[in-house]
C-alpha cells in the first residue's frame, strides 16, 4: 500500500475526520454493497472512500454505462486512490461531502440511486453531519437508499429523523464490528 495511504497515519493526524484506525474489511464492503441493485443503479454516490475498499467492489459490480462519484476529503487517500484506480466511471473528488450538490450540479447530475457513506459521524461536528444528511435526502431518487455504516448505533435517532426506513444489520467481522444503517426516503 502506498506510503500515503497509510491508514493508522492518517487517523493519526486526522483524527476529527477519518475516524478509523483501520480500512474496512471484505465482509463489511459486501454487507454495505450488498443492497445495491447493479442492474438498475445509472448512479451512486460514496462518501469517505479512503483508500477504497468500498470504491473497489462497488466498481466491480457496476454497469459500463453507470457512473461513481467518491467525495474524499483527505488529500493522500484522494491521491492514493486516483493513483490505483483508473476507470472512466469514477469520478473522484478531493472535497467535502458537503459539496455534494454543487459537484453533482457541475457534472449535470439531478437525482441519484445509491449514497453509500463511510463518514465518521461519531466525530463529525453536528451542523456539518446535518448539512450533508439533508443535502443527501434531497439528492436521492423517491426508490433510492443511503447506506451508512458507524461503530455503534448512536445515528439511529439522526437518521430515523430524516428517513422513514431504516433496516440496520451488523458486520462482526470488522474492526472494530460494525453496523449497517440502510435508510430510504
Ligand atoms: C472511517 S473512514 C472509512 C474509509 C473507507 N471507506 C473504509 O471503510 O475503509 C472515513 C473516511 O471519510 C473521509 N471523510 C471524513 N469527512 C469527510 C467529508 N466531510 N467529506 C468527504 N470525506 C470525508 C475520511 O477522510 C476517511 O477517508
Amino acid at each position: 500500500m502506498a506510503k500515503q495511504s497509510n491508514f493508522l497515519g492518517e487517523f493519526i493526524k486526522e483524527r476529527k475526520t477519518v475516524g478509523a484506525i483501520a480500512p474496512s474489511s471484505k465482509f463489511l464492503m459486501k454487507k454495505m454493497i450488498g443492497p445495491i441493485d447493479f442492474q438498475k443503479a445509472d448512479v451512486i454516490i460514496e462518501l469517505g472512500p479512503g483508500n477504497g475498499v468500498f470504491t473497489k467492489g462497488i466498481l466491480e459490480r457496476m454497469k459500463q454505462t453507470s457512473k461513481l462519484f467518491s467525495f474524499e476529503l483527505n488529500t493522500p487517500f484522494y491521491k492514493h486512490i486516483s493513483e490505483i484506480m483508473e476507470d472512466k466511471r469514477l469520478i473522484l473528488i478531493n472535497d467535502s461531502a458537503e459539496e455534494i450538490d454543487k459537484h453533482l450540479k457541475k457534472h449535470g447530475i439531478g437525482k441519484v440511486d445509491y449514497i453509500v457513506s463511510s463518514l465518521p459521524f461519531a466525530v463529525i461536528p453536528k451542523e456539518v453531519k446535518l448539512k450533508i444528511i439533508d443535502k443527501c435526502v434531497k439528492q436521492l431518487k423517491d426508490d433510492g437508499m443511503f447506506i451508512q455504516f458507524q461503530y455503534s448505533l448512536n445515528s439511529k435517532k439522526l437518521l430515523s429523523s430524516k428517513f422513514s426506513q431504516i433496516k440496520i444489520d451488523f458486520s462482526a467481522l470488522n474492526f472494530p464490528p460494525a453496523f449497517v444503517y440502510k435508510c430510504k426516503l
